[in-house]
């Protein structure tokens, strides 16, 4: 089944869907889940019409007050406007009647994981439903061909597995299944990522791709008790995730559900038996996530390869039976199930020798599970960030980073380059377009998170800039075409990788913007270099959009002339970024080599908006505009860039903007200069 994730776009949003979005959605269990979807709907599709089924009027009460508890949240938190608010709270029909669902494009079931009551709920659904009508179940662990084994029409069904919270968990897996139609398959990927959420297919299998990684964490964690306690396993759960398995437990109310999914996947061997402890046990003693205890080494050493082990043989097992994507599950376990990085990154960040001392270790004391059958080399050989696929000749690179909306770190610049080189030389590849991943983000810029190891340190930072410059370096020298569609926000770094694009597109709703100052430092891979030498004329908005972070909206950009096209949806942008392809093919021009006029750089004052920034930071960016913009080639004026940006991160304000961003709160420049 899962082998037509070949002929089936890796970008959900290449999709050409045969239905349109959902206009009535139905969720039938108003638990906690079901609401949280409902919500997450509603705030993505504020005109949907939602029907809530329930047969306990009181859940159903709750379900509805608590669309309007988190409306006011996003509202006081800005992240959602007060119109919004009150559209999200409309159109919503809470109800004991399962004909209300009559009319709806799509139906979830979000009940007890009890197989007899899915049924009953499906036969009730199918009543009153089309024959069309998509029906999923939200079950995380009861493969989709014991669900709908007796459904009419199965093949518009399938499991659409949700993370808690899933009002804002960007993670569903969407189960690939024997008898389930490709259409709707493609379509509820494609109306996932439009409504802000990352599906992953995953295979019909017992516990599908997350939980089966999370249910034998969980169970290992409680097999482990004979020698450690909860907070000492915790404890050394904390190197990996950023809460423990037992205050997830906890928090989760999880020990029946371990004890239900364990139960279940024993089908594949006595290995996976649960813990006798989830039956007897209703809460564990634990610590806050993060913290740490006092224990011996080998207690460590112990809890260490039982937790790693077991982490490990069921990661090697999904993807030696193709249960799912490498690339998913590692984007999986840190977005679905708070592990710091995922599996297959912590394995090659081990290495060979270490992993097997973990692997056989967890052998011998717990045998009969899944082993490794591949090294670690080849199980780490896959593109994390980049997913890629091709329109008729044109190779579509989308960066898929969600959880740092698309932020560019090494890795991501390397798996860029990696595919474009590895494409750029195929007479049957016209050109490349690069696009970020839903309807935000392009890129929100260069990872912030590796800043803080350059700041004070004026080699360091510049050397930093040189490396993060290798694909735009090699973008200058291609003569493919390379667009950049910015499907979003394109800030900072992700707006410089745009600009070294050989052409740019974008949709209406994106917009550019080099936030840097705010952070107390300079664009450094060349945002105070190329847009001087490639649209001279446009030079005064530049030095705004440099030195007060002015957001520049893609109708202006385009009518400047630094876009060559807008769109009014992310499916147009990707085909006007494939005709730009080919328009631009045999006429790749270079940036400008001499130097250039950028007129005056008229004295600002030191806010962005309402933000005070650093009047010595903005000196900075000014002098590298100037003397950039002077130098007789271009590789001269990147070279003052990179050196720029390392006086800015020696600036007593670099260290306090990136810290406060670091640590979520406004920075201070009052007393930085
Ligand atoms: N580097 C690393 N992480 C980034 C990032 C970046 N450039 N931009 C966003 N992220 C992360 C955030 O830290 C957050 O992670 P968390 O959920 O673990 O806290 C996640 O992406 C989502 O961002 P969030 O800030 O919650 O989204 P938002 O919609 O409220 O705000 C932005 C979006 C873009 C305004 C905000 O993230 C931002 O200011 N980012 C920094 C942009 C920047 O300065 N770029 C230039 C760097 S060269």
């Amino acid at each position: 089944m899962l082998s037509d994730r070949a002929t089936t776009p890796r970008n959900p949003l290449l999709i050409r869907p045969t239905r349109p979005l959902p206009r009535k959605v139905g969720i039938v269990g108003a638990g906690t889940i079901g609401p949280d979807i409902g919500y997450y709907l509603k705030s993505a599709l504020p005109d949907l019409e939602l029907v809530l089924v329930d047969v306990n009027q009181a859940a159903l009460d709750d379900a509805v007050s608590r669309f309007s508890a988190y409306a006011a949240k996003g509202v006081k938190r800005r992240k959602m406007t007060e119109e919004a608010a009150a559209k999200v709270v409309q159109g919503i029909v809470a109800t004991l009647d399962y004909a209300d669902l009559a009319g709806c494009d799509w139906v979830i079931e979000a009940a007890t994981e009890d197989l007899p009551l899915k049924r009953r709920i499906f036969a009730q659904i199918a009543e009153v439903v089309g024959e069309d009508t998509v029906i999923t179940s939200n079950t995380s662990s009861l493969p989709a061909s014991r669900v709908f084994d007796e459904l009419p029409n199965p093949g518009r069904a399938t499991v659409t597995h949700f993370f808690a919270p899933a009002w804002r968990n960007p993670a569903v897996e969407v189960i690939a299944w024997e008898h389930g139609s490709q259409d709707v398959l493609d379509w509820l990927r494609w109306t996932f990522c439009k409504t802000g959420k990352v599906p992953m297919v995953t295979d019909d299998v017992l516990c599908f791709m997350l939980d089966r990684v999370f249910d034998n964490w969980c169970n290992e964690a409680a097999l482990c008790l004979d020698a450690a306690t909860t907070l000492e396993v915790d404890s050394v759960a904390h190197d990996y995730v950023h809460a423990g398995p037992f205050f997830v437990l906890n928090l989760a109310n999880g020990n029946p559900i371990i004890w239900h999914t364990n139960t279940l996947q024993m089908e594949e061997g006595e290995h996976y038996r649960p813990a006798g402890l989830f039956r007897s046990v209703d809460t564990w003693v634990t610590g806050k996530p993060g913290s740490r205890v006092e224990m011996t080494e080998g207690v460590a050493a112990h809890v260490r390869t039982r937790l790693l082990g077991s982490l490990f043989s069921q990661s090697c097992d999904i993807l030696d039976r193709d249960i799912a994507l490498p690339a998913d599950l590692e984007l999986g376990c840190t977005v679905a199930l708070g592990f710091k990085q995922g599996p297959l990154g912590l394995m090659a960040e081990l290495g060979q020798s270490e992993f097997d001392l973990i692997t056989r270790g967890f052998d011998e004391q717990r045998p009969g599970g899944p082993t490794p059958r591949r090294t670690v080399a080849e199980y780490t050989d896959f593109a994390r960030h980049v997913l890629v696929d091709d329109l008729d000749g044109v190779r579509v690179l989308t960066i898929r980073r969600p959880q740092a909306l698309g932020a560019l770190d090494d890795r991501v610049t390397a798996e860029l380059l990696a595919a474009i080189e590895q494409a750029e030389g195929d007479p049957s590849v016209e050109g490349f377009v690069i696009i970020g991943y839903g309807d935000k983000a392009f890129s929100a810029g260069a990872d912030i998170g590796r800043f803080p190891e350059c700041l004070g340190d004026t080699e360091l930072s510049a050397q930093y800039a040189r490396d993060c410059s290798g694909l735009l370096r090699h973008l200058d020298g291609m003569t493919k075409p390379v667009v950049a569609a910015l499907n979003g926000m394109a800030l900072g770094g992700g707006l410089e990788l745009a600009l070294r694009c050989h052409g740019i597109v974008a949709t209406e709703r994106a917009f550019l913007q080099f936030p840097e100052i705010t952070l107390g430092i300079a664009p450094g891979i060349g945002g105070m270099v190329v847009p001087y030498r490639r649209w001279p004329a446009a030079a005064g908005v530049f030095h705004d959009m440099l030195r007060t972070a002015r957001k520049l909206k893609a109708v202006e950009a385009a009518s400047l002339g630094v876009l060559d096209g807008l769109a009014d949806s992310y499916e147009s942008l990707v085909e006007l970024a494939v005709g730009r392809v080919r328009e631009l093919a045999g006429h790749v021009a270079g940036i400008t080599e001499g130097p250039v006029d950028v007129g005056e750089l008229p004295p600002v004052e030191p806010y962005a908006g309402k933000q005070l920034i650093s009047r010595e930071v903005i000196d900075i960016i000014g002098a590298a505009i100037r003397d950039a913009a002077a130098a007789t080639d271009f590789e001269e004026a990147l070279e003052i860039g990179y050196r720029a940006f390392a006086a800015s991160a020696c600036t007593p304000a670099a260290r306090e903007g990136v810290t406060a961003f670091l640590t979520h709160r406004r920075p201070d420049f009052s007393k930085t200069g």
